[in-house]
């Protein structure tokens, strides 16, 4: 057994989560720790809310309550959203708690004494009327090299070049339209990564062997183009006050505080489950933890390099990042997902039109891994029957269905096994083998194509063996091979538990079991699994494991969401 911690990124606070969050992270992070836990391991699994920065700001003012409101009111949101989408987060906290609080003043001050903290005072525009600094992306005004008159501070959207906020044309607050604007001096601290980098190279490479090829060489090529310092302090109320005399006035910058939250929530669940293990044992000194982290693509360089590098400054022995895993992106109908323009669908209305599992599905079939993937009602309505229907939930009904009528509703004892019978055993051990392999390098895409191919191994059993005819002159072969197909329905529920844990409940349900009776997945042996429940057993064909979706409801689906 080995320690596993497993984080998934932390969520913005502001806004509510699409399909395109649920795959970038949360799910397959959630889809590893439940096929990790059902491996035997002892599993750590860590989320939370990341709650500060202007977003936060001006999310509150917008809706016009303070900002602690504000992200409370959003905790929950995204918190009961999970929990409908069936994320076994060990704990899911926040990033604005004292827990992370206390750890983030200690590794500011860690850095701090070990002399990789700067100081240099910078030009910033800051806003008379909105009395603060604006961050970049919060001034609009017109793009100097296209003419757009709604380009941001950072960049312009029209032509995508990069820009400097003083370019702007009519440079306007994005808060308030205000255009009573000034540059202000203003002192920050920074990161000095460039001191930090020799340590850096160092603990990189023995990460070259394990690290997927794409993490490793945004990494590397990052550190290629030489380390900047970067700016960790932002004059704003919303955050963490810095604690520096002379910088009271100032907050920690959101993405400083950020990652180590999963440090800080660890201490906020360990805080409020003492009876669990301290959050030491994970993160400090700790022996044994292998930790693997899942984010979208675009947050692989603060994963692996400023993190990293904040943790190698404190001199002391934080436990860093084994293994990560950047996700793709899912577009919808090949556009972007957006609340405001009704494109798309949010994760607290898709579970209210379908059971969590066919989302937890057809994400997981189409993850976005090698490349971007794009949701379209037409191929989810379309996996859903075929693949959960037509090949998983038809098979488990048809073999309780048939078994009952012809026999009854109870496992048949039947005799010897027959060569067709083995030659399916070593297919499935083949593929249960993939399957588990897939799993383990999370390729959760390939997975899930094994995990259906496993379940149509079964559909083509029962199809060549034809129990149906055969119980017409030879009863006990048909009940051999009915039992084997009961058996099989055990076996297809332990195996999807990961990406399906309802439906592996339900499917145990009908033989009276429950998951948390089921083997381990490790050493899991068909031959053995396949002669599991015991003869005589009841079970009770109950109600289908899925609905059809009609063409009418993914009408009503399409006009509803878009796309
Ligand atoms: N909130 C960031 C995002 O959604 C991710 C932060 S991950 C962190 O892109 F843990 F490092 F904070
Ligand atoms: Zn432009």
């Amino acid at each position: 057994m080995s320690k596993i911690l497993i984080t998934s990124a932390l969520p913005y606070i502001n806004g509510v989560p699409h399909l395109g969050h649920m795959v970038g992270c949360l799910l397959p992070s959630d889809i590893y720790a439940r096929y990790m836990r059902l491996m035997g391991n002892e599993v750590l699994y860590i989320c939370g809310t990341d709650e500060h920065g202007t977003t936060s700001e001006v999310g509150a003012l917008k809706e016009n309550m303070p900002v602690q409101d504000y992200c409370d009111k959003y905790h929950e949101r995204h918190k009961n959203t999970y929990a409908a989408f069936d994320l076994s987060f060990d704990y899911f906290g926040r990033t604005s708690s004292p827990q992370n609080q206390e750890i983030t003043y200690h590794i500011f001050e860690q850095l701090d004494k070990n002399g990789f903290i700067s100081e240099s005072t910078v030009r910033q525009v800051y806003s008379i009327d909105d009395k603060m600094f604006l961050a970049d992306r919060y001034i609009t005004g017109t793009c100097p090299h296209c003419g757009y008159d709604k380009a941001r501070g950072d960049q312009c959207e029209n032509c995508t070049k990069v820009l400097e906020p003083t370019e702007l044309i009519n440079a306007r607050s994005t808060i308030s339209g205000s255009n009573n604007l000034e540059v202000r001096e203003t002192k920050h601290l920074f990161l000095n990564l460039p001191k930090i980098e020799d340590k850096l190279v160092e603990w990189l490479k023995t990460k070259e062997a394990f690290w997927p090829d794409v993490a490793y060489s945004i990494a590397k090529k990052w550190v290629k183009e030489g380390l900047q310092p970067r700016c960790i302090t932002r004059d704003l109320k919303w955050g963490f006050q810095v604690n520096k005399p002379g910088y009271e006035d100032k907050v920690f910058y959101v993405w400083f505080d950020a990652p180590i939250g999963y440090i800080g929530i660890t201490k906020q669940w360990s805080d409020e489950k003492p009876q669990e293990r301290d959050w030491k044992a994970w993160w400090l000194d700790a022996k044994d933890v292998r930790y693997v982290e899942f984010m979208g693509k675009d947050n692989v360089p603060y994963h692996s390099i400023t993190f990293p590098a904040t943790l190698l400054g404190t001199g002391e022995n934080w436990t860093k990042v084994d293994y990560l895993k950047g996700m793709s992106y899912l577009t919808f109908a090949g556009g972007k997902f957006s609340k405001s323009e009704h494109r798309g669908i949010f994760a607290e209305d898709a579970v209210k039109e379908f059971p969590a599992d066919y989302w937890r599905y057809w994400l997981m079939a189409n993850a976005p891994e090698a490349s971007d993937s794009s949701f379209t009602f037409e191929n989810f309505v379309n996996t859903i029957n075929k693949d959960l229907n037509g090949v998983l939930g038809n098979f488990a009904q048809r073999v309780m269905k048939m078994t009952a009528s012809k026999i009854g509703s109870f496992v048949p004892e039947g005799g010897e096994l027959q060569k067709v019978d083995y030659d399916l055993i070593n297919t499935l051990k083949t593929r249960v083998a993939d399957y588990f392999k897939y799993m383990d390098e999370m390729e959760f895409r390939k997975a899930t194509n094994e995990l259906r191919a496993i379940w149509v191994e079964g559909n083509n059993y029962i199809s060549s063996t034809e129990p149906w005819m055969v119980i017409k002159e030879d009863q006990k072969r048909a009940e051999t091979i009915l039992r084997i197909c009961l058996n099989l329905v055990r076996i297809y529920a332990v195996l999807s538990a990961p990406i399906m844990p309802q439906t592996a409940e339900k499917m145990l349900s009908k033989f009276n079991l429950q998951m948390k009776d089921m083997p381990s997945l490790k050493g899991f042996d068909v031959a053995k699994e396949i002669n599991a429940l015991p003869v005589g057993t009841a079970f009770e064909a109950g109600e289908a494991l899925f609905e059809r979706i009609t063409p009418e409801q993914m009408q009503e689906l399409q006009q509803k969401y878009g796309g």
